[in-house]
């Protein structure tokens, strides 16, 4: 019986990361680890990073400084780990700046972590961010029950990860490779299992999910959509999602997923990042403005109730005031119930960043003010039109009140439902009744169209 002792694990960045802290934890909890939500009572830290934006990336360096203190003011011994992105990038780096750091592991080791942390335990600063030969998936160690029904009834599968499509600002690329698909059977044994243990909703993950094309039981490479064919046979599983994906890949099989797979969620995260073709063609992003309005009607067209969600970047070295006005333009356009929108991040090593052409931060900052109240009010306009429907709610936990609980929309928004007749892990109907700035509140319809469909098994 190995030693019981504490971990304390930090995400930043996207939903992978997320997913492979999970997948950390649960290989760390066969050498006794248990987690932690105090990183002053870990025996080993782990912050998993992200090298996105520069902002994101810095973040590693000031949390950093925040453990050296307290390791320092606490005398303690705690062992600090260095994962992700930044990791991956920047490993020689963090070494040097931050010598309080034991490990670094790139997203491609992480299954070497037990004997990475040996090594480490014996006073050496280990540094591993190798692409391995093996398949790190099949090497980490899958949830226990507890651990999965802690995360609650909705859970990430990472279905496919890295990137080939090279957009010229983007990181991705180098961080995490080339795009590699797991088997559709290892997905298929993953999910099956989850669902065993409880969850009821999926969201599968890739930096460029729907290129997803791993080896198919039958020999023959599977689509993301036949993949999800497959697993919406699952018993049990009531909720599907996948993110994020790139519109050169959305393929007509794909398409039509949304109107063939009730399971499907009719929201769907497309990164446009422009509006402008000078600029989307400057991104190497393969699409053009119209072919992405094609595709958002496309995609109505078969499921009218569908939702968008998007990313957008301003700033971006080249955008004139007339490409930015295109942006607005297409927002106004498709109306997205949802959006992320950052300033051009000159990365280092992206082909973007060496463009003579950058915008000065207060052009930046101008832009990004107007795209975000643009994206609000699209935003708002959607959550307002929901008032008075009645929508499917996936339980997930307690609200802060006694009696309420919060769950799931079929668009991602919070809603707090104030009288639920169910439990944690049930679909149930709510009729929304108010909507706030971030979450919608609803109840239970008096006719019960209502009751649970299944319960989280105990
Ligand atoms: N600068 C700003 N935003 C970026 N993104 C990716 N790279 C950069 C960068 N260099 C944004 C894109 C992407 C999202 C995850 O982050 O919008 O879709
Ligand atoms: Fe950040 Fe991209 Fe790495 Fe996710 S994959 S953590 S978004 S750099």
């Amino acid at each position: 019986m190995q030693q019981p002792r504490k971990l304390y694990v930090k995400s930043f960045g996207c939903q992978m990361n997320v997913y492979d802290s999970q997948r950390m934890a649960d290989t760390l909890a066969r050498e006794g680890f248990t987690e932690t939500q105090d990183p002053a009572d870990a025996d080993l830290v782990i912050l998993n990073t992200c090298h996105i934006r520069e902002k994101a990336a810095e973040k590693v360096y000031s949390e950093l400084g925040r453990l050296r203190k307290a390791k320092q003011e606490a005398g303690s011994d705690t062992m600090i780990a260095v994962a992700g992105c930044v990791a991956q990038a920047e490993g020689a780096e963090i070494m040097r700046r931050a010598p309080v750091v034991d490990l670094v592991v790139g997203p491609q080791s992480y299954h070497r972590l037990p004997e990475l942390l040996r090594a480490a335990g014996t006073g050496a600063r280990v540094v591993d961010t190798e692409f391995p030969v093996e398949d790190k998936f099949d090497h980490l160690a899958a949830p226990s029950r507890a651990a999965t029904r802690a995360r609650g009834p909705a859970a990430f599968l990472t279905v496919q990860e890295g990137c080939d499509k090279f957009c010229t600002f983007c990181v991705v690329p180098y961080t995490r490779g080339a795009e590699v698909s797991r088997p559709a059977a290892k997905i298929l044994a993953e999910a099956e299992r989850l669902v065993g243990q409880g969850v009821r909703e999926l969201i599968l993950i890739g930096q460029n999910v729907n290129a997803y094309h791993g080896d198919g039981p039958d020999g023959r490479p599977w689509s993301l959509a036949r993949l999800m064919e497959a697993l919406a046979r699952i018993e049990g599983l009531a909720r599907l999602r996948y993110t994020t994906s790139h519109p050169r890949d959305m393929g007509a099989d794909l398409i039509a997923a949304h109107r063939d797979l009730p399971q499907l969620m009719p929201y769907l995260h497309l990164p446009v990042q422009s509006g402008s073709d000078k600029v989307l063609e400057l991104m190497n992003r393969g699409h053009s403005r119209g072919t992405y309005l094609d595709l958002v009607r496309d995609l109505r067209a078969v499921r009218p109730d569908l939702a968008l969600s998007s990313d957008f970047i301003v700033g971006f070295p080249g955008e004139t005031d007339a490409d930015f006005e295109a942006t607005l333009d297409l927002v106004r356009e498709v109306g997205f119930a949802g959006a992320y929108a950052f300033k051009y991040s000159p990365r280092p090593g992206t082909p973007a960043a060496g463009h003579g052409s950058q915008a000065p931060e207060d052009v930046k900052s101008a832009r990004l003010a107007a795209l975000q109240k643009l994206l609000e009010a699209s935003k708002v306009a959607f959550d307002t039109s929901l008032k008075g429907r009645t929508l499917e709610i996936l339980l997930e936990k307690s609200g802060r009140h006694e009696g309420q609980m919060i769950g799931r929309s079929p668009y991602l928004q919070s809603v707090v439902v104030t009288n639920p007749p169910a439990a944690i892990g049930d679909l149930l109907a709510v009729t929304i009744t108010e909507v706030g700035p971030n979450s919608l509140a609803g109840r239970v319809p008096a006719l019960a169209s209502s009751r649970p469909l299944a319960a989280m098994e105990a």
